[in-house]
């Protein structure tokens, strides 16, 4: 399942606008990234997109479910109405054959609100909507097991975490819980540690306890075949979805391993860091707020996916507000590498205020918002980050102050008016670190016109 396009009217600051989304034939990756300044309409977007999925997933859940509408602040100020149209991508349920009707795989469905009171020249229409839902539920009536799509929406306020300290409520997760919350709250920590303890239980229960198995290890040393028994049955008792989490962080964090609920004396989720136990509530916030989004993406495609042999290779699509959030510049560096690698069949629709993001993955579409307006961005692939943030964010790469003073130093040089020029770079030297480039260069620069001007 894949946005192909969605035209917002009126939405947010947008009257009207037509944004496809990849792949496209030019940007075959599976990633979009907006980047605009502070109130550009990013997150607005976003929004847009969960509000539409929202009806999918409610019809799915129920045949006349009904998902979020279309807040009333949402509406643009100067507007009465307002609507989103979505274009989807989806071939479930039709059989791979060229005599196939291109209309088969794509789904059109508009949502739209007026302002109390106001008369709207937009109308809902959500048939394509309900008939993609049912195909679904057809199919999960014929087949408990069938493979269903991801739609979650994570929000900037995903990264307050409630990392809960007790649970008192014991919760059966099933396949369709794999939507609860996925448009509203982002990572929903509490309902996450629930589940892990859930399936840990489960886990633990089926496996030979690890207390057992040591205790055996050493009556099973002189018969090798009793020890790759006891080690076969406890691995096939592993539980699917836990590994699925756990392989995804893994990839993701290689210093962070072993997920797993501590139980006594005191119960809490823990983790190994370079080897080294740690409570997950011990971790950098940067550290805790990428674990979550990683391990709820996870867990949420093998709570949909329950026959798939590798639940990472599900497919669905996943939006995330400022991805960048928090994260060392060289971690922002690799993400887009990273969902891909990770989450080889989703579709990510970002946002970032990061030069990082988007100069390090190849065949991303990027998107700048301003004023309202769309403009896609040529392939910043392999762009330095100072030219992105001045080609692209529209940033100064250096203090303003310091930039204006390096201009002057250069133009006493170029019109060799040394003395000045040694004023200037005496005053720079002296603020700036001395391994600075720009005045490395200078300091050549004035060095070579003192030698010219001394050999006249
Ligand atoms: N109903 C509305 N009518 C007109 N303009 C609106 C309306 N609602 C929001 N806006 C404008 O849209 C902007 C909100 O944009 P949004 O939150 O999507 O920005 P953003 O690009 O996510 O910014 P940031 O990077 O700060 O998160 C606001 O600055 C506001 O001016
Ligand atoms: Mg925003």
């Amino acid at each position: 399942m894949e946005i192909k396009r969605v035209i917002l009217n009126n939405i947010g600051l947008f009257e009207n606008l037509t944004i496809p989304l990849a792949p496209t034939e030019q940007n075959p990756s599976n990633i979009t990234v907006f980047v605009g300044n502070n109130g550009a309409g990013k997150t607005s977007v976003l929004k847009a997109l969960a509000i539409s999925l929202s009806w999918f997933i409610a019809r799915l859940r129920t045949e006349k479910g009904s998902g979020n509408p279309i807040p009333e602040d949402h509406i643009l100020n100067a507007a009465n109405a307002a609507s989103i149209e979505i274009e989807i991508c989806d071939s479930f349920g039709v059989s791979d054959n060229s005599n196939q009707n291109e209309s088969e795989h794509h789904f059109k469905w508009t949502l739209a609100k007026s302002k109390q009171g106001r008369k709207s020249q937009y109308t809902s229409n959500l048939y394509d909507c309900t008939h993609l839902a049912d195909r679904y539920r057809d199919a999960l009536t014929h087949d408990y097991k069938t493979s269903l799509p991801l739609v979650a929406f994570y929000p900037v306020e995903r990264v307050v975490l409630d990392i809960p300290l007790k649970i008192r409520t014991k919760h059966v997760f099933l396949q369709l819980d794999g939507y609860d919350n996925s448009l509203s709250q982002g990572v929903d920590f509490r309902r996450f540690f629930e589940w892990f303890r859930e399936r840990e239980d489960t886990e633990n229960e089926s496996g030979i306890p690890r207390d057992v198995l040591n205790q055996l290890s050493s009556l099973a040393e002189t018969n090798q075949d009793v020890w790759r028994w006891l080690n076969e049955r406890n691995a096939s008792a592993k539980d699917r979805q836990l590994t699925t989490v756990r392989t995804a962080i893994g990839q993701f964090m290689p210093h962070i391993a072993n997920l797993r609920v501590h139980r006594q004396p005191r119960l809490y989720m823990a983790i190994d860091k370079n080897g080294k136990p740690l409570n997950v509530a011990q971790l950098s916030q940067g550290e805790k707020s990428l674990m979550t989004l990683v391990g709820d993406i996870a867990r949420r495609l093998a709570m949909l996916n329950p026959a798939l042999e590798n639940p990472l290779a599900g497919h669905g699509i996943v939006l995330i507000d400022e991805v960048d959030l928090h994260l060392h510049p060289s971690w922002q560096r690799s993400l887009c590498d990273r969902l891909i690698e990770t989450f080889p069949n989703c579709q990510f629709v970002l946002t970032t205020h990061s030069p990082l993001v988007i100069s390090d993955c190849k065949n991303v579409l990027v998107y700048a918002l301003t004023n309202g307006e769309l403009r896609q961005l040529p392939s910043q692939y392999g762009q330095d980050a100072n030219t992105v943030l001045l080609d692209v964010m529209d940033t100064s790469i250096r203090n303003e102050k310091i930039n204006a003073e390096l201009n002057d130093l250069l133009d006493a040089i170029q019109d060799s008016k040394l003395s000045k020029a040694q004023e200037l770079l005496a005053e720079l030297t002296e603020e700036l670190p001395a391994n600075h480039l720009e005045l490395v260069k200078a300091k050549l620069l004035l060095r070579k016109q003192e030698l010219r001007h001394a050999n006249h």
